[in-house]
């Protein structure tokens, strides 16, 4: 599956490039949400998530780069969003919070940076619907691809496996059409792409392009 970021969206033309998604190949629409405390940068909040929401034809699929994310679940949801991810580094109470995100009615992610190993979600893989895997630092898009991704998409599916849990795999930052193909071999389920499609001289047809390369 596809999920397109709307960090590197033309805000100003936000309707347009809205309909270019909805009439895309793509599946979720994949947004951003920075507190300039996690991560070193601010993005937008709840006025434009419920603006996407108001006119996106795919689920919302709402990444949560800020702390205590868990006062802004019920938020989110009333936004519009279908599938929300908190960070492992921003929760003390992980397991919590994702119970109340399930609680809510939305599908549960566990975003992972890149220092931090997969093998801490062990123990909270069935309390997981998906992990997002960091191929970057986030907080930017259009940053390059971060190699030892690879491993940690392995290593992660292994877990899964051998704890017969049905979660899936995302993978975040640097995703483009040379690399998608080994993220989907490695265990992906779910690629996010921002920069590699709107920088793109033909959105649409860089999303085809991304499917026609995934299984
Ligand atoms: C980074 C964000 C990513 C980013 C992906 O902090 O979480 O979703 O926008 O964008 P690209 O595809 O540009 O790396
Ligand atoms: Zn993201």
């Amino acid at each position: 599956m596809l999920s397109i970021s709307m960090l590197s969206a033309d805000f100003g033309r936000l309707n347009e490039e809205i309909t270019v998604v909805n009439n895309s190949a793509a599946d979720w629409f994949h947004l951003d949400i920075m507190d300039g405390h996690f991560v070193p940068n601010i993005s937008f909040g709840f006025p434009v998530v419920k603006a996407i929401a108001a006119k996106a034809a795919k689920p919302l699929d709402v990444h949560l780069m800020i702390e205590q994310p868990e006062k802004y679940i019920d938020a989110f949801h009333a936004a519009g969003a279908q599938y929300l991810s908190v960070h492992y580094e921003a929760c003390t109470h992980l397991h919590r919070t994702l119970q109340h995100i399930r609680a809510a009615g939305m599908n549960a992610g566990v975003a992972v940076n890149p220092h931090t190993p997969v093998f801490l979600l062990k123990d909270i893989i069935h309390e997981t619907d998906f992990v997002l895997i960091m191929s970057v630092n986030p907080g930017f898009g259009g940053q390059a691809f971060i190699p030892h991704s690879v491993q940690k998409i392995e290593a992660l599916k292994e877990i899964i496996r051998s704890e017969k849990a049905a979660t899936l795999i995302e993978v975040d930052g640097g995703v483009n059409l040379q690399n998608a193909a080994q993220l989907c071999a490695a265990g992906a389920d779910i690629l996010v792409a921002g920069h590699a499609v709107f920088s793109s001289v033909h959105p649409e047809e860089t999303i085809k392009k991304f499917q026609d390369i995934k299984i």
